[in-house]
């Protein structure tokens, strides 16, 4: 037990700081960074379909829901394909509209989830292509699909996912990028700047890594609370979300993620000095609307967490504690601002003594509906 967590005291934390390698796994042999080209196999075999693809509908479960909110930015932003994201539960027992020039993608670490199975089936019945982003190599969605990706994340143990989640997000870019090079919806220079920036990723994340004893330090700060909030926006507010759930998946403290500026269409009311906000504030394109969220939250006495950029010092000023993350390009900077959230959530499992890699209620793979 003790080699397999390669001395690390639990599978969480090893696998949190296996990214820099799994993030560059789930990427090798698939750029030709001087050359320009993406090759993802899959993609390459129906290629067509997916150059004329109206739309593409994401159909998944938990964190791998919240990889495709993501995808759903990356494929509209840079690729200009419409794309929906439905709960896979959801989405069965509706009726939905799915047409012969849909994708559905499925994304699931296990490929065994019930309910993503059940509608790629129901996708297959109504002649969508399907695709799968899958870790486990041979999963029956990998087997089911059309097409599809690895992720090559390797086993992922722990209940709640980290890995696995990068890697989607690795994916779900080179898709985006490939298609949006081949359709011309990106300039040459930003598709190249992308594809520079994504291979810098496991150096970024391997130096925020090193920031581990300052979020440990805050985490002892917010380890009592019994609710928290995180918001982000844009491409940072589905990282809202995934700070959110792996905080009550293994330390069972209740968290919401919201869109910052939704805050103030509910969430606001429950802010007072108990209550810890954690806001996504590294994005440019955002940077002064956040502020003035933060702002709000500060006059009501809220303890504010931020994410910032290196350097960011006016908002440093203006948080409790903030947490630095390399800078980026905007479309990959889930990849880095994700991880300093996976390690709060671990710290504060581990000071709330909770047993971070089998949550209580909790199953790694979820084969019934
Ligand atoms: C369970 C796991 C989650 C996971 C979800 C979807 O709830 O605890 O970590 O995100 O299932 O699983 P999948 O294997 O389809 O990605």
């Amino acid at each position: 037990d003790t080699i397999e967590k390669g001395g690390f005291d639990h599978y969480m934390l090893k696998e949190i700081y296996q990214q820099p390698k799994t993030i560059a796994d789930a990427m090798r042999g698939r750029i030709n960074a001087k050359q320009g080209i993406i090759t993802l196999g899959g993609i390459n075999e129906f290629e067509n379909r997916f150059l004329n693809a109206d739309r593409i509908i994401i159909a998944a479960c938990g964190t791998s829901w919240i990889a495709g909110l993501i995808g759903e930015h990356l494929f509209e932003d840079l690729a200009r394909i419409p794309t929906e994201v439905e709960y896979a539960s959801e989405f069965r027992y509706r009726n939905p509209i799915i047409k012969n020039n849909d994708i559905v993608l499925a994304i699931s670490q296990s490929g065994e989830t019930a309910d993503t199975i059940a509608a790629l089936e129901l996708a297959r019945d109504r002649d969508a292509l399907l695709y799968g982003i899958c870790n486990v190599v041979g999963s029956s969605i990998a087997r089911m699909t059309d097409a599809g990706s690895y992720i090559h994340a390797g086993p992922e143990i722990g209940v709640a996912s980290t890995k696995a989640f990068t890697g989607q997000l690795v994916l779900l870019t080179l898709m985006a990028l490939q298609l949006a090079r081949k359709k011309g919806t990106i300039s040459s220079s930003y598709f190249f700047q992308l594809l520079n920036e994504l291979e810098n990723i496991p150096a970024k994340v391997e130096s925020l890594l090193q920031n581990d004893a300052k979020i440990k330090y805050v985490a002892q700060e917010i380890k009592d609370a019994n609710n928290a909030l995180y918001l982000g926006r844009g491409y940072n507010f589905p990282v809202a979300l995934e700070g959110a759930l792996k905080l009550k998946e293994i330390s069972y403290i209740h968290a919401e993620g919201y869109p910052a500026a939704e805050m103030k269409h509910g969430p606001i009311a429950l802010i007072d000095e108990n209550m810890p906000v954690i806001v996504v504030a590294s994005n440019d394109s955002t940077r002064e609307k956040v502020i003035s969220n933060i702002q709000e939250v500060k006059a009501r006495k809220g303890k504010v967490i931020a994410i910032i950029k290196e350097g960011d010092q006016a908002i440093e000023k203006l948080v409790d504690y903030a947490i630095e993350i390399p800078d980026t390009e905007e479309p990959l900077s889930p990849l880095l601002s994700v991880i300093p959230l996976q390690l709060l959530a671990y710290h504060i499992a581990i000071l709330r003594d909770c047993n971070v890699d089998q949550p209580r209620n909790l199953a790694k793979s979820v084969t019934v509906e």
